[in-house]
This record gives structure tokens, sequence and C-alpha cells, in this order.
């Protein structure tokens, strides 16, 4: 069934779990996360970034993902992710799609990511749709040369209690040490947890990780086999994530993990079956492989049952 973010997260935070947001951008994509919400019993945040819409219509995912709530009893919350443009933000609260939107103002001046936070939170609020917001620039670790450089686009505490008193936003995105994509560290993971400590005793509402893809060496390994070039791919530990969950972080999006496992799901079947040109039965591979990285994230994020 459809629902908006906030009862998910804040039945998370009760819980001490997070609840892990998916991307999707595709039928395929849909029907493999769902199937593993459905094994593994766990509410489920469907996420369509700007990309993804430009790809596949607005219009087209939403009736995808209705359809799919329609049938399931598991929580099922439709997020707009990352929306920088304000017109699209305003497009998905209308469209009565959307059960939740991201207003992503990070690489605004804080003044105006406050302002337009809270007018996209007065307009979602009217029907009940939860907003999630993001302060400081979620980039890896290694993209700062000093401690000043990373404390500056780091979320700080103090800022953050100020955005949320303001905003009133219902979710918050902290920039601890993630990245975006397949190449987050060239050695061991390392997050600021003290800073997300600190976040954590000011901000009373639920926080979120983006960049949390952990790139399973496994699922690696089998690209690498097929021809894909990605030796240097390196994402977050599942121990880090399992810390930073248990430090207050209760929504953690994933995106490449499921790309890796589309990848290495299609190459491998193509490579041992070359005389295959039906892409059901091509694709049919790829989304067993993403629906198991999905209920690994259920399990290691703790909503696996929650649903
Ligand atoms: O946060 C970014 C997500 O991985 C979506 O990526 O903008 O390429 O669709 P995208
Ligand atoms: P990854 O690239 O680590 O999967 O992060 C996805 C994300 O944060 C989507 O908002
Ligand atoms: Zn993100």
């Amino acid at each position: 069934m459809l629902t908006s973010l906030l009862p998910v997260l804040q039945k998370a935070q009760r819980g001490g779990y997070a609840v892990g947001a998916f991307n999707i951008n595709n039928l395929e994509t849909l029907q493999a996360v769902m199937e593993a919400a459905e094994r593994e019993l766990s509410p489920v945040i469907l996420s369509t970034s700007e990309g993804a819409i430009e790809y596949a219509g607005m219009e087209e995912l939403g009736a995808l993902v209705h359809l799919a709530a329609k049938k399931s009893k598991r929580p099922v919350v439709f997020h707009l992710d990352h929306g920088k443009n304000e017109a699209l933000v305003i497009r998905a609260i209308t469209s009565g799609l959307y059960t939740s939107v991201m207003f992503d103002g990070s690489s605004l001046p804080y003044k105006e990511n406050v302002a337009k936070t809270k007018k996209i939170v007065a307009l979602a609020h009217k029907t009940n749709i939860s907003v999630e917001a993001e302060l400081g620039a979620i980039a890896g670790i290694e993209d700062f040369v000093s401690v000043e450089e990373r404390n500056a686009h780091f979320t700080g505490a103090k800022q953050a209690q100020d955005f949320i008193q303001q905003t009133h936003c219902d979710a918050l995105a902290v920039a601890i040490g993630t990245s975006h994509g397949a190449y987050k560290f060239s050695g061991d993971s390392r997050l600021d947890f003290k800073r997300l400590e600190q976040i954590k005793k000011v901000a009373p509402i639920p926080l979120v990780l983006h960049g949390a893809s952990g790139i399973p060496h496994a699922i690696k390994k089998v690209c690498i086999a097929y021809g894909c070039k990605i030796e240097k791919a390196k994402g977050i530990s599942d121990a880090h994530i399992k810390r930073a969950v248990a430090l207050g972080i209760n929504k953690v999006n994933i995106d490449s993990d499921l790309r890796i496992a589309f990848d290495a799901g299609i190459r491998k079947f193509l490579a041992e079956n070359p005389e295959v040109i039906d892409p059901r039965k091509i694709l049919t591979p790829a989304k067993e492989l993403i629906t198991k990285v999905v209920q690994q994230k259920m399990r290691l994020l703790g909503c696996s049952g929650k649903g």
C-alpha cells in the first residue's frame, strides 16, 4: 500500500533501524525491488531521480509504482530523489503520484536553501506529502584536501538544528563523507561518525544517508570477469552502514549497487547465451540479482520483517 515517508521513518526511528530507498528507472528495477520487499516483508522507498523521470517519464513511472503498491501489502513510499529543479518538485507534489519528495537545495547559499525548502514543505504538507531536505555537500572525503575544506562541506550540527527549526522538513540528508556513484574511496571506507553523533543530538527528525552503496565484491568480480571496467570501484562497508544506522540514520539511499547487479546479470547471461535475443530472457537473471542485493540491504538495515 502507498504511504508517505514520515510515518515509515518515524517507525524506523522508534525501532532503531533504517529503511532502504532504491532508485528505479524502469519496469524491471521496480519489479526486482518490490520482489525483495515481498520476500523480506519490508517497507520500501521507491526513488525516482530527475534523470529517471527524463528517461522514463513521471506519469509512466508513477503508474507502474501505483499498480505495484496497490498489489502489495507492504508500505510503499513513492519518492522524488534529489529534486533540484523547483518546478519539477512542484510538479511531483501536484501530480497526485508522489507521497514524498526531496528538495535538494544543498548547492544553494544557506539562506536560499532555507527559504526554498520552507516553501516546498508548506506546499507538500497540504496534501500529506513528506519532504526530505539536504544540508552540506554529499561528496567523498577524498574530494577534500584539508580539514577546513571538509568542515565547510560536511553538515554542521548547529546549522542542521537551525535548518530543521526553520523549514519543518520531515527528514534531513546529511553529508558525513559518503558520495554518489561507484567510486567512493581509494582506501578503506571512512565516515565522520562523530559528526553524525553531534547532528543526532540536536536533530529530532529522521536522518538520511545518501551515497550508501557498498559495491559488493562478488558482484563487482562478475562485472569485471565479463568485461566491465570497474576495477577501482569501492563503496561503503557493511560495518559502517550498520554503525551509521545505530547512530541514528533511518533512511539509506542505494542506486549504484542496483546498477552493478543489473550490469553483472546482463553481461554474464549474454556471454554465456550468445544465441539468445529475447529481452525477457536477457533481463530475468539481472532482475534476480538486483532482488538478492536489495534483500541483503534490507537485512543489513534492519527493515526486514518490519513491513
Ligand atoms: O543520487 C543519485 C542517484 O544515484 C540517481 O542518479 O541522477 O543518474 O539518476 P541519476
Ligand atoms: P549510491 O550511488 O551510493 O548508490 O547513492 C545513491 C543515492 O544516494 C541516491 O540518492
Ligand atoms: Zn543521493
